[in-house]
């Protein structure tokens, strides 16, 4: 095994987008939301678990006013593939209605959590609403409405680390790691 190389699971995952890169990243992202939102005072509303980390960090480079919110989806469990389902499991604080919101995600997959969630915000009528994701993964959601901020497109491919888990762990990575995939992906 390489020596950069961890072991998750029995899993063998790489590093793949460092920390130095993601910091650059995110305050590009940082900067285009800042221009954009210039005279407003969005609420960042960040999908829990995935985004906290991602959101951690964007905040603290935005300088327009602005406040912070989450909410909780269903996850994937302990599988890497996604079980197709969505639900709420904890509900917002936050009044929408008539705000400026801007989505944070940690990841777009299969597309199902942002489209539920794009549901669920349009029903409270908020002035605009957004979507920012730190990572895309290219081809596979079919949604018809853009995520306005991405950080990185990737390869269809399993990620860890940076808020991202496989099986609820290795959350705290500070750099992205993929799956190593001649040792097979576990359905
Ligand atoms: P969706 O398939 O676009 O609905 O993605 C839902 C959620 O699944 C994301 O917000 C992530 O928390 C999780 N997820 C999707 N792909 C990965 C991955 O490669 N690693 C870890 N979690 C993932």
């Amino acid at each position: 095994m390489n020596a950069n190389n961890i072991n998750v699971n029995g899993d063998e995952f790489e590093p793949f987008i460092l920390e130095e890169q993601i910091r650059g990243r995110v305050k590009e992202l940082a900067n285009q939301i800042n221009k954009d939102y210039a005279g407003k005072v969005p609420i960042f509303i960040g999908v829990l678990n995935g985004s906290f980390v991602f959101l951690s960090d964007l905040i603290r480079e935005i300088t327009v006013d602005c406040e912070v919110d989450f909410f909780k989806l269903s996850s994937y469990g302990d599988a890497k593939i996604s079980s197709g389902q969505v639900t709420l499991v904890k509900d917002l604080n936050a009044e929408v209605k008539g705000r400026h919101i801007v989505i944070v995600e940690d990841i777009v997959d299969t597309g199902l959590s942002v489209e539920y969630t794009r549901t669920l915000m349009s029903k409270e009528q908020p002035a605009s609403l957004k979507f920012a994701s730190l990572l895309r993964k290219t081809g596979v959601a079919k949604i018809d409405f853009p995520i306005d901020y991405v950080g990185f497109e990737i390869p269809p491919e399993f990620v860890i680390g940076y808020g991202l888990d496989y099986a609820q762990k290795v959350r705290n990575l500070k750099s992205i790691y993929r799956i190593v995939p001649k040792h097979g992906l576990k359905k």
